[in-house]
């Protein structure tokens, strides 16, 4: 099978370095790419914001089946065009996607079907929103409708940060996205992100993983998008990855294929287990970056006929087969990131990372031959272990011959799952 897999972060050099291990696989392409991904595949020169230019290559070279990463291109209905076109796509239609490009769309979808998430309200002016907010009370919850790159949502612990968010998401700081606000009940409890492939009428169960927000140690300091993470997550117990799936995976897929969109790729649905049990913070349409990484550490199954399955409804006869150890990796960013930070700053070594961890490439390009950080988020040092302690020595005994001198890292990458462990 040819493959084309769209993308250019470390969530895309883990899907390449799992879908270059395909026996099915008969050559892989991919564009924008990044070195990492070059190992694995080779670059095509497409502009990928241009849908009918990545339909037109795909006719091109023949390609089967395409793989996009990004949630961008699929909210952009690159989905939809590759369908019309007559070719095989992993990813959902601009409709379905709307999962997660609308965050009101899912607060309705989870209202009109059942599924247990934060009460709220959508608003499209501020003054009802702060006459809702006063009724309510704080701790609430304030979020932007739209994509804003993880950065529309508030938690409020106070009244005034609360009516203050209002008017910032009116005030059009996160422009369009802003456009509507949804206020939701604070939820009380641990997070962990959960995984799952669907080919419009199936779910099929992939894994649990938990990251790390904040980019400083112990959960401090400003959002970025996700400074390491860990897999499985401990908090996702048979038992609640069992009701995670009959109350709010399977309710979600039933509702989506009855309201005419119906759902096709991956699910990520960003959980809080409350004392209630699993209720859903927020859908994402496209794997986590970097849970990806993780998760494709994890996986024992070829990937290729797991994504083919999710793209021409055939899920159900397929499995998927998981290693028992841990799988850990940990962001290096550039320093200064989440805020600005210097761009081209030299990579000098890179380790040789073993059987048991890899270093993916998230934002890294070659100039003149010198391997250079481009991105925020650079390299996830990835690594396995018998236990999340484990695996966490590991990936930091690799980091540690990464040799960067404006790279960062956080050091406390799997504390909580580390801390329960010794417990
Ligand atoms: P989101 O962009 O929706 O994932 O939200 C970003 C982060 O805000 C989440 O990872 C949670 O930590 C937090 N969050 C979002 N919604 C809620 C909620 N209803 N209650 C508590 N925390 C929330
Ligand atoms: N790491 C969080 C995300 O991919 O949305």
């Amino acid at each position: 099978m040819k493959v084309l897999l769209i993308g250019s972060g470390g969530r895309e050099h883990a899907l390449a370095w799992k879908l270059a291990q395909s026996p099915r696989l008969t050559a892989l392409y991919a564009a924008p790419g990044n070195p990492g991904i070059a190992e694995e595949a080779i670059i095509a020169d497409v502009d990928t914001a241009d849908n009918a230019a990545v339909l037109a290559f795909c006719r091109k070279q023949a390609i089967d089946f395409v793989v996009v990463g990004p949630e961008a291109p699929l909210v952009a209905g690159l989905a939809d065009t590759l369908r019309n076109g007559g070719i095989a796509v992993f990813g959902p239609s601009a409709a379905a996607a709307q999962l997660e490009g609308s965050k009101g769309f899912t607060k309705d979808i989870c209202a009109k079907y059942n599924i247990p998430t934060g009460a709220y309200q959508r608003f499209t002016s501020a003054e009802p929103a702060k006459a809702y907010i006063r009724e309510q009370g704080a701790p609430i919850v304030i979020k932007a409708d739209g994509l804003a790159a993880g950065k529309g949502v508030t938690v409020a612990m106070s009244l005034d940060e609360a009516l203050d968010a209002v008017d910032s998401c009116f005030s059009g700081t996160f422009g369009a996205a802003g456009a509507e606000v949804v206020v939701e009940a604070y939820l009380d409890g641990e997070e962990a992100s959960f995984f799952c492939l669907c080919d419009g009428k199936t779910a099929l169960a992939l894994a649990s993983a938990q990251d790390h927000k904040r980019v400083g140690d112990g959960d401090t300091g400003p959002n970025t998008g996700g400074m390491g993470a860990y897999s499985p997550a401990p908090v996702m117990t048979p038992e609640i990855v069992e009701r995670t799936m009959r109350e709010i995976i399977e309710p979600t897929i039933s509702g989506m294929a009855d309201s005419g969109h119906p759902f096709t790729g991956v699910l990520f649905a960003g959980l809080m287990i409350t004392a209630k049990g699993p209720e859903l913070i927020e859908y994402n349409v496209r794997f986590g970056d970097p849970e990806c990484q993780v998760l494709m550490m994890r996986l024992k199954s070829d990937l290729l006929p797991l994504l083919y399955a999710a793209a021409t409804g055939t899920l159900a006869s397929v499995t998927a087969e998981w290693r028992d150890e841990a799988a850990l990796t940990v962001v290096m960013a550039s320093k200064g990131y989440p805020g600005a930070y210097e761009k081209n700053t030299p990579i000098a070594k890179l380790p040789q990372a073993g059987a048991e961890a890899k270093v993916f490439h998230a934002g890294t390009a070659l100039k003149d031959g010198q391997l250079v950080a481009t991105g925020g988020r650079v390299l996830n040092v990835t690594a396995m272990g018998s236990t999340v302690g484990a695996a966490k020595d590991s990936a930091y005994a690799v980091l540690d011959r990464v040799e960067w001198d404006n790279g960062f890292c956080r050091r406390d990458i799997g504390w909580q799952a580390v801390e329960r462990e010794k417990a």
